[in-house]
């Protein structure tokens, strides 16, 4: 008999009776994704494994504590045959061919009527992958593609655009501090499906050169902002395009809430009725420590981190920062935006109270290729900093835990 390609079909089991004969390991793996379709699942077997038992044991399936009878297919739409004894097998497989029920054998897939696909999912569609023919079948191969189809949906690197269920918006995404693979996979996935990509400096600039042409990509440090503010600007151009109808992806550095501005895009957003998403991401105030080796804690040495915005000086009226709290503190400090402030930093720890000789790592351009770590101490930070020319972006590190991972450190 010629070998015709089997023909692929989802089938929708809600309340459908599903006959699985045989308790073991075939069982356990397929009986969640029946469970999941909402089919109505007998299990005919003297013995099943734990997780088997469990599930019958939370109503999920039906359990009958027996082997296989003649008849036991007669009200099935579909079946699993699994069991350990190859007889049984074959009178079920009869019976099933009788009643005219499709049915997966677990120890024969020639005789089988159907075969399980590799199945996985992302966002709201399922993969499914089967062989060609019995010929060709590789469980391996299949579960393979199933693998790289699925990854590759969820990073983004396979691109599937949305068409029907694409509604417009934006997306306020955390791209991470740098590195083009520490964005989060959703993320990666909106950036792949976006219309328009609004940018800052900072974050994985290197993911833009991927987006296919069509795709307009904007800086944000380039918006032209007239009498507006930049942030203003900024929030009218992710208006603007949303209003078109377009996807709009706002990739921002580290994470849209530390120190990112994005609760005033956020409002601005439903403000003019615009939905709006939010993706967290790596923020660099712990990760770029991180990649130059220093732990933001480490037992015995640090047990809190207190992250601090250095934009302002702490003597500028319009700090919200309390210093002399902070240099009371004995876990670690990590300033953002200080590296022009840094030495007035110091000087006010250093006044109340902290140590001239508290270790100060300044972590500059971290997770990227350029990225570069240089070390003082409080008394001598201000200095060190014009000396080696430390530029921002760089993240400061005050505290014990710099040493830590230092060479010949314990
Ligand atoms: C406006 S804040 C934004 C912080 C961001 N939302 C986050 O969670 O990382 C910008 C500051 O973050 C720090 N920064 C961000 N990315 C960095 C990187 N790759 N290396 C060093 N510092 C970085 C610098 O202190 C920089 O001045």
């Amino acid at each position: 008999m010629a070998e015709h390609p089997a023909y692929p079909v989802g089938l929708r089991l809600t309340g459908r009776r599903v006959v699985v004969l045989g308790g073991g390991q075939v069982a356990q793996r397929r009986l969640p994704a029946l469970i999941a379709a909402g089919a109505d699942v007998l299990l005919v077997s003297p013995g099943a494994t734990p997780s088997v038992e469990a599930m019958a044991d939370a109503g999920e399936i039906t359990w009958e504590r027996r082997g296989y009878a003649d008849g036991d297919l007669a009200d099935a739409w579909y079946a699993l045959i699994a069991t350990s004894d190859p007889e049984a097998n074959t009178r079920a497989s009869a019976e099933a061919e009788r009643h005219r029920v499709w049915c997966v054998r677990s120890d024969d897939a020639d005789r089988a009527t159907a075969w399980t696909p590799a199945t996985g999912h992302s966002e709201g569609v399922t993969v499914a992958v089967l062989t060609t023919d019995a010929k060709g079948r590789d469980p391996r191969h299949t579960a393979a593609i199933r693998d790289a189809v699925v990854e590759g949906l969820r990073d983004g690197t396979l691109v599937a655009p949305h068409h029907r269920t694409r509604t417009p918006g934006v997306a306020l995404v955390g791209g991470g501090p740098g590195d083009p693979d520490l964005i989060t996979v959703r993320g990666r996935r909106l950036l792949a499906e976006a219309d328009v990509v609004i940018a800052d400096r900072l974050g994985p600039r290197d993911l833009l050169a991927e987006l296919p042409p069509h795709v307009e990509v904007i800086d944000a440090a380039k918006i032209p902002y007239g009498r507006f503010m930049a942030q203003e600007a900024i929030n009218n151009a992710l208006i603007e395009h949303a209003r078109q109808g377009k996807s709009v992806v706002r990739l921002k550095g580290g994470d849209p809430y530390v120190f990112g501005r994005g609760m005033e895009e956020l409002q601005a957003l439903a403000e003019a009725g615009i939905p709006c998403t939010v993706v967290p991401g790596i923020s660099s105030s712990i990760s770029v420590p991180g990649a130059a080796g220093i732990p933001v804690t480490h037992r015995g040495v640090a047990h809190e981190f207190t992250v601090v915005s250095g934009h302002v000086a702490p003597d500028d009226e319009r700090s919200l920062v309390d210093w002399p709290s902070l240099a009371k503190l004995t876990g670690t400090l990590v300033v953002l935006m200080g590296v022009d402030k840094i030495g007035r930093i110091a000087e006010t720890l250093v006044a109340h109270g902290k140590s001239p000789d508290t270790p100060v790592a300044l972590v500059q351009e971290g997770t990227t290729a350029a990225q570069r770590r240089v070390d003082a101490t409080l008394a001598t930070v201000a200095g060190t900093v014009v000396a080696q020319e430390v530029r921002p972006p760089a993240v400061i590190v005050i505290g014990e835990v710099v040493a830590v991972g230092r060479p010949g450190a314990v």
